[in-house]
């Protein structure tokens, strides 16, 4: 089954899933009614939804959850998290327990610039351009007046524009590369407005200056935000540390070790940091961020040594265990979806209606406690006990466990370890 259609677009939402429907699906009966079981009764909210994207069909639900008892800078949060993934939000909450006992979280935000870039091809004279663009810069800025004076009121704008010479990486390649203070926002689209009318200024005037044109490639941000950069850590004794298992010193010292093999060996470290962006993509998703934005960012920080790495560090030094993390996180508690969903309406005024400073902070945080409790679980009873556990659910409904069904089965596995086999096996056995 396969089609292709041309006007797509134009259609209603109804007629879109009849011919998605038809073209694609081969039970349709039972694949329109689950398309359209997810509508919204509330018609305005359904629509609100609809217009979010292109081409909407229906609604797709994550759950949305909350992990309680993080304390951030003496500050106490509830951290909502939009995540399909089960452990995780028990496992932040469980490291968000386990530290507000010890002192809680420590956050900070490094730097907050944000990089947006005009790329162009010059065939000329580079003294000449360079020139040339010292001449137009102070225009190039004040060209951008009627985008930037609200943001400049507010306290943000445009920090600085540079013309780079990247002609030994790339024939006639040159860049404007601009510095900006986008505050609360996330700033994507006041950045590329800003650009694109850099490009429109620097092209039009360079006729005036220059013998050979300027051929504009593309002006658009940076994903890539190594000065936008917020550090969150913990520290405590070590031997506070001690739980009913392992000594303190046993632990922070196999802790460390379990870092240190992030920190040499890429393997590992895309795992390690697979971790960590569990926490910070929930918490990135239920705040209405990007977080597509956001992952491409943190990754091309961890590896900005030449080899990819370790998001986060941990040492022992003097008897004081200490971990943290470092990265890159250009995030909006105003603008994009922050105004529009209504779930993230709510997630942030569980936060406290956070500036962008702070939520930088809270998703640090949740990042660094996501990869406190995946490496105290691997480094002492091993993931699987925890996180099936937590999964031991997925696999009753995935076999249709009626509630008396769950209700034996889960008593059975507190006692006995959880794996898919076992809790298979349990089920045909209540079943026989
Ligand atoms: P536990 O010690 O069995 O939990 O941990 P507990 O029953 O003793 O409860 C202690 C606290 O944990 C609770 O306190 C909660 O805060 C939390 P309370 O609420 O009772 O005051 N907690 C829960 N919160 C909500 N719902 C629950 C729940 N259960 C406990 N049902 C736990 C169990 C799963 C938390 C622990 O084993 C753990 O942290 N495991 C790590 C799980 C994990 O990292 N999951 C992520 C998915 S695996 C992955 O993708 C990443 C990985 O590959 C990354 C890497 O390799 O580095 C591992």
């Amino acid at each position: 089954m396969s089609a292709t259609i041309s006007g797509f677009s134009k259609l209603s939402k109804s007629e879109k899933i009849d011919w998605i429907v038809r073209h694609y699906l081969s039970n349709s009966k039972s694949a329109k009614q689950t398309i359209t079981q997810y509508f919204n009764a509330d018609q305005k909210l359904q629509q609100l939804h609809d217009e979010f994207i292109e081409n909407t069909i229906t609604n797709y639900y994550l759950p949305l959850g909350v992990a309680p008892n993080f304390v951030i800078n003496n500050k106490t949060y509830a951290i909502p998290m939009a995540i399909e993934e089960s452990s995780v939000v028990a496992a932040a909450s469980n490291a968000a327990k386990f530290w507000m006992q010890r002192g809680g979280f420590k956050a900070k935000v490094l730097s907050t610039t944000k990089i947006g870039q005009v790329h162009f091809v010059f065939t000329g004279n580079f003294e000449d351009l360079k020139q040339y663009f010292n001449t137009i810069k102070s225009k190039l800025i004040t060209d951008t007046k009627p985008i930037t004076a609200n943001m400049e009121k507010r306290g943000g704008g445009i920090i600085d524009i540079e013309l780079r010479d990247k002609t030994e990486d790339l024939e006639h390649y040159y860049q404007l590369h601009a510095t900006f203070e986008t505050l609360d926002a996330m700033g994507a689209n006041f950045i590329n407005s800003c650009l694109e009318q850099f490009a429109k200024t620097f092209k039009t005037e360079a006729d005036k200056y220059l013998s050979a044109p300027i051929e504009i490639v593309m002006s658009i941000l940076s994903n890539y935000v190594p000065n936008c950069l917020v550090r969150a850590e913990v520290s405590c004794k070590v031997e506070d540390l001690k739980d009913k298992t392992i000594s303190g010193i046993a632990f922070a010292e196999k802790f460390v070790r379990a870092v240190n093999i992030a920190e040499i060996e890429p393997y590992r470290a895309v795992t390690h940091n697979k971790g960590i962006m569990n926490g910070i993509d929930a918490v990135v998703l239920a705040t209405g961020n990007d977080f597509r934005a956001v992952e491409a960012g943190v990754h091309a920080y961890a590896v900005k040594n030449g080899k990819y790495s370790s998001l986060t560090h941990a040492k022992i030094e003097e008897g004081v265990f200490t971990f943290w993390i470092e990265i890159p996180l250009a995030l909006g508690t105003v603008g994009g979806l922050t105004g529009l969903h209504p779930l993230v309406k709510v997630a942030l005024d569980i936060l406290g209606k956070p500036s962008a400073k702070e939520l930088m902070q809270i998703v640090a945080v949740a990042g660094l406690a996501q990869n406190f409790a995946a490496l105290r679980s691997l480094t002492t009873t091993g993931i699987q006990e925890g996180h099936m556990k937590m999964h031991l659910m997925n696999i009753l409904n995935q076999f249709n466990a009626t509630h008396e069904e769950k209700e034996e089965i889960i008593q059975h596995f507190k006692t006995h370890t959880v794996t898919h086999s076992a809790v298979v096996s349990e089920i045909e056995k209540l079943r026989q």
